[in-house]
């Protein structure tokens, strides 16, 4: 079993497809082990975007980033971080498959919508971001 850190990110919530990727991952059986919806700081974006921090596209992707509340999500489930990486496509919506989340909502680099974990590393060090150990529930466990 693994762990995923799943972002909506602020087009997500402004176009109000917020309940469509959650369906998608709800669908496919995986497990909504955490969620909130929170306003990333700049502060906030620069350690979660450490690798990108000196690429010319960071300073857009801070504005974007920072510019409405997110949704942050940990998923659990088999192969969780391949499974949510494929479930959303290419980075680029104008690259993604149709069927994927981004390929079928996105026509943008930028703005595709949802960020995932793209190994179990970076999971590890994004769900620390977000989450602390106490907010994980398990709501297969019985009352
Ligand atoms: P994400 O999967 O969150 O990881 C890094 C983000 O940077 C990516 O999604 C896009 O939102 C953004 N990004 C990646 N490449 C580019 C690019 N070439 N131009 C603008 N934004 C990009």
């Amino acid at each position: 079993m693994q762990r995923t850190l799943v972002l909506l990110k602020p087009d997500c919530v402004q176009r109000r497809l917020m309940g469509e990727v959650i369906s998608r991952f709800e669908a496919k059986g995986l497990e909504i082990v955490a969620m909130k919806m929170i306003q990333i700081t700049p502060e906030l974006a620069k350690q979660h975007y450490a690798e990108h921090v000196e690429k010319p596209f960071y300073g857009g992707l801070e504005a974007f980033i920072t510019s409405a509340p997110v949704i942050a999500m940990a998923i659990d489930g088999l192969e969780v971080i391949r499974v949510v990486r494929e479930m959303l496509g290419a980075t680029s919506g104008l690259k993604a498959a149709a069927g994927t989340i981004r390929g079928d909502f996105s026509s943008s680099r930028q703005m595709n919508l949802v960020h995932a974990s793209d190994g179990e590393e970076a999971a590890a060090r994004e769900l620390k971001l977000y989450f602390g150990d106490s907010e994980f529930c398990d709501f297969n466990s019985p009352m």
